[in-house]
């Protein structure tokens, strides 16, 4: 049969292309239906990106959904068989809410699951196979692995109640609250000072066990330095070992992965492309005895290559989103003692992109709640936002500095002596999601009153009882007859990396972020 691919966009053509690479290193078609009964996920719903599922009732009143994930219906419905290996690929539609947005998008996932009696041998093929994905779709692509038994290791130290915090931490190379948490003696120090140097390896499969022996000897079991030291020196013999390097802010949900775990990152595209690893614990979980790993390319993405910018030189250059207003001139001081100097932005003409192009920098004055969009999206390689933007957001960046400037707190407020008595709590804010999340870890359950701004006149005017809102001097609070209740979370502004730039820009921002560090203001 004559296929004529003129007629095929190019993800269309990736598909097919993954496919028949997946098929040549030995791995068989798996077809599932759109459809899976809902109860496959409810023990399972950290297992998905998002809990939100689309629901629907068959004619036999069986409750379904509309699938938001494959793997789980390539276990269910394959039989347990850990003595052999299973080698399957699937492409296939999901139904998942897409972040930040309540509606629902139908996403294309490409991938293969290796299952049973799985070796470091296959773990490594299925890396390896990950890898060259990535190169068949682009020439400029990396694929970062970790080791979840080396992160899990050192936090084997760390207190119970806050494990899970300095795991995120560690996925955001927030290493300010590492050291925090070491302070306030919540993790071992030597433990702490280990994993903050293993967040800083970025390093081919061949050089990374060197850094790694240097940086966490003694710190991490040996069984599992042994285990990744076999993996990487696997690696390094590939074909595509140059595209593989090692980043330990690679994780996943420990409940389910173990093991190494690997995401790839495609320039051009702000987000993983590919995300993958070792799932035995999802095994265990589902009762099976089988191993597993897999990975799955998310061809829809591939669409997203930033558009074309009238920018020049936009590889060489690093692009920087700045904050306008108070906040981003003391930003910009820092900056250009740091020597990122760009005299015309301080222009009050109402441009709002400014280069140097010696020293190959371009800043972009954006609104600063604005500022981690740019920089989550890949519009700008780094940027600086304040604490309370990035607890709001969320986005998926590096936080790799605390600049300690734009000191202040965020905190709930209210007239003095505030207690309430009966019914649910009204809290005004500016932000809804940090509001939320302090409360729900009180375990109070609140009505959230979303404003923009002028937020201390809520109580007055019996709108809401309290206020969640931020606090510098505390001049705003008592003009209004208002005092700090609570304290909810410090806040200052930090220099935060977009993940795919920090493979392909790593020079340009470790750089930038080692010249800052001697001019860091003092709320470390
Ligand atoms: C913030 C905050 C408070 C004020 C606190 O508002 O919402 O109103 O600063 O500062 P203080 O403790 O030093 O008085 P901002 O100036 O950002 O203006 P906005 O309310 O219009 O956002």
């Amino acid at each position: 049969m004559y296929i004529d691919d003129s007629v095929l966009q190019n993800n269309e053509k990736i598909i097919f292309a993954l496919r028949s690479l997946f098929a040549k290193r030995g791995f068989s078609r798996f077809a599932m239906s759109k459809f899976e009964e809902y109860d496959t996920y409810v023990g399972n719903k950290d297992f998905l990106v998002s809990d939100n599922v689309i629901t629907f009732t068959d004619t036999n009143g069986k409750l379904m959904a509309l699938k938001p994930d494959v793997t789980l219906s390539v276990v269910k419905s394959s039989p347990d068989t850990p003595a052999a290996v299973k080698k399957l690929f699937y492409s296939e539609n999901v139904y998942r809410v897409s972040k930040g947005t309540d509606s629902f998008k139908e996403i294309m996932q490409t991938g293969v699951e290796c299952i049973g009696n799985v070796s470091c041998e296959e773990i490594c093929s299925v890396i390896e196979l990950a890898a060259e994905s990535l190169a068949l779709i682009s020439d400029s692509a990396v694929l970062n692995i970790s080791s979840l038994d080396i992160i899990g290791s050192l936090l084997s130290s760390a207190d119970d109640s806050i494990r899970h915090e300095i795991y995120d931490a560690a996925g955001d190379k927030n290493v300010n609250l590492i050291r925090k948490f070491a302070e306030g003696n919540k993790i071992d120090s030597d433990a702490a000072n280990a994993l903050i140097s293993v967040l800083g390896i970025n390093d081919s499969v061949a050089s990374a066990y060197e850094r790694l022996q240097q940086a966490a000897t003694g710190c991490v079991d040996e069984k599992s330095m042994i285990y990744f030291r076999e993996i990487l020196a696997r690696l390094s013999k590939s074909e595509f070992a140059d595209r593989i390097s090692v980043n330990f802010s690679v994780l996943g949900d420990i409940n389910y992965y173990n093991g190494v775990v690997f995401k790839g990152y495609i320039k051009g595209i702000p987000d993983a492309v590919l995300s993958g690893g070792q799932y035995d614990m999802l095994m265990k979980k589902l009762g099976r005895k089988s191993k597993a790993i897999g990975f799955a390319v998310y061809t829809d993405m591939l669409d997203s290559a930033a558009s074309e910018t009238e920018l020049e030189d936009s590889d060489e250059y690093i692009n920087v989103a700045l904050p306008k207003g108070r906040l981003g001139e003391k930003v910009y001081e820092l900056l250009e003692k740091a020597g990122y100097e760009c005299p015309e932005l301080l222009d009050p003409k109402r441009k709002l992109i400014f280069e140097n192009s010696e020293k190959k920098i371009r800043y972009f004055w954006v609104k600063p709640a604005d500022a981690a969009i740019y920089v989550e999206r890949g519009a700008a390689d780094v940027g600086i936002a304040g604490k309370d933007i990035l607890l709001e957001q969320s986005p998926d960046v590096y936080e790799l500095l605390d600049l300690g400037i734009g000191v202040c707190k965020m905190a709930i407020a209210g007239p003095a002596g505030f207690e309430k008595k009966e019914g649910t709590l009204k809290v005004a804010t500016k932000f809804p999601e940090i509001a939320k999340s302090y409360y729900a870890s009180k375990g109070s359950d609140i009505d959230i009153i979303k404003l923009n701004g002028s937020i201390e006149i809520a109580p007055i005017l019996g709108l809401s009882d309290v206020i969640c809102d931020i606090v510098e001097t505390g001049k705003t609070l008592a003009e209004n007859n208002l005092v700090v209740l609570e304290d909810v979370a410090p806040i200052s502004a930090r220099f935060i990396a977009n993940k795919s730039s920090y493979n392909f820009k790593a020079k340009q921002i470790s750089r930038m972020a080692e010249a800052l560090v001697p001019f860091l203001g003092g709320s470390k």
